[in-house]
């Protein structure tokens, strides 16, 4: 437990961020060296970090890797992806590498196109009141778009309703979406914002109350595809493919496995999300969501061989990323990365991200069809073990190389190399 006498601190917010480390500090009793740390860390990133979150005293590196190979609608990509775990760039890599054979990765989308809630409750007759909502359609339409003329001057704005009556513990309610086309913003402030400026006249023509206004994250009309073909040598032969595609069939009836198949996909998709400066959970939450909305959890992805016995991967999901708004405009990072990209709209970033995903699967599902995850994952892991027990300069790969040639990254193991090697010299 922490020895920490009380977690209120007065004005913190309020404090510029060095003097807010300081103030944490002392009342941490945090020691001096960490206090360094994170005064090193925050070095030329915490004026950024004080604009985009409260009470900041530092920010946190996350390593940037490039993922090559990558042909997306024929275009080739180097692809920015965020992320601290080994091997998850290297194997986007290598499996990008496999499929330039047939021109790598092509991608399709349903478009723009976000959704906001609206919860209208207390009324005795629910349906009734969808009814009025939707015979009000153009004075709707003209309130949303009211909201945000930029949005309509880029071609978006309002598009539709979408009216359920939902029975819930309470009893029914009525739930309003209002579908807009959001173009290159992730659309999250245009939706709410339309939302909250519609709900009071909601209220004045159905008497119900409206609670909740807030977009949903199942972002299922803004869905982006990417399929892939592999041939059979770039896979490693029919029983290889023959045991990917066990694989996915045990991920896709299996709840259980699912999970890690799909967190697998994920760390391709978030790792592009955050190097972008998008939103990750937001992203999570929809593949996840869109992933269940059969009313089981099964795979993200399907896959299946073609009439020549190659391999073809497909993945759908939700992908509501933006490329104007929030930390993706104002983030140094976020444009430098896009700019590697070179893309001009949030569809190209869209389908570059949901092709990652998919490259990202493939790696996963052909790795521990074959040699298992461990050995791949383990030279990599054995460097930052080699870190964690203290080794430093040639101590770190001397460390390493003798974990790996003994196949146990362990750290007590590690401890043991490091000990001796310091005794030999
Ligand atoms: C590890 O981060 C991801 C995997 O577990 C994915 C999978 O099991 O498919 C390797």
């Amino acid at each position: 437990m922490s020895n920490l006498k009380s977690s209120r601190i007065e004005g913190l917010h309020k404090m510029p961020p060095e003097a807010r480390l300081r103030a944490v500090a002392q009342q941490a009793d945090l020691k001096e060296e960490y206090v360094d740390v994170l005064s090193a860390a925050a070095s030329g990133q915490i004026t950024l970090a004080d604009r985009l979150v409260e009470n900041a005293i530092s920010s946190m590196a996350i390593p940037i890797g490039i993922a090559t190979n990558m042909i997306v609608d024929g275009q080739e990509m180097l692809v920015p992806m965020a992320t601290e775990e080994s091997s998850v760039i290297a194997a986007v890599c290598n499996s990008a590498k496999r499929c330039r054979s047939t021109g790598g990765f092509k991608t399709s989308t349903s478009g723009p196109i976000m959704a906001a809630q609206i919860q209208l409750v207390g009324a005795t007759d629910p349906e009734n009141v969808r009814l009025k909502v939707l015979e009000r359609f153009d004075e709707i339409k003209e309130i949303c778009d009211t909201v945000d003329p930029l949005l309509l001057k880029f071609g978006g704005g309002f598009r539709d309703l979408d009216i359920r009556v939902i029975d819930t513990a309470e009893g029914p309610m009525t739930i309003v979406h209002i579908i807009v086309d959001t173009r290159d913003a992730m659309g999250a402030n245009a939706v709410n914002s339309m939302a909250e400026a519609l709900a009071p006249r909601l209220e004045e023509w159905t008497k119900a109350r409206s609670i909740l206004r807030i977009l949903t994250n199942l972002a299922d009309r803004r869905v982006v595809r990417a399929r892939a073909v592999w041939l059979l040598d770039e896979i490693g032969g029919e029983q290889v493919r023959d045991d990917m595609l066990s694989a996915y069939y045990f991920a896709d009836a299996d709840p259980y496995r699912a999970a890690t198949h799909n967190k697998g996909i994920m760390n391709g998709v978030s790792a592009v999300v955050l190097a972008t400066g998008n939103d990750t959970r937001a992203i999570e939450a929809g593949a996840h969501a869109y992933t269940a909305r059969d009313g089981w959890y099964r795979s993200m992805s399907r896959w299946e061989k073609d009439a020549d016995g190659n391999l073809v991967g497909i993945l759908e999901m939700p992908m509501a990323v933006g490329l104007i708004g929030g930390a993706t405009k104002i983030h140094p990072t976020a444009q430098a990365n896009l700019n590697i990209l070179g893309v001009k709209t949030a569809d190209a970033l869209a389908r570059i991200i949901v092709s990652v995903g998919l490259a990202q699967n493939f790696g996963a599902m052909r790795a521990l069809a074959t040699t298992g995850i461990q050995k791949g994952h383990m030279a990599l892991h054995a460097q930052n073990v080699a870190l964690m027990v203290g080794a430093t300069g040639p101590e770190i790969d001397q460390v390493a190389n003798e974990l790996k040639s003994i196949g146990k990254v362990r750290q007590d193991i590690a401890e043991e190399i490091l000990a001796r090697i310091r005794s030999e010299k």
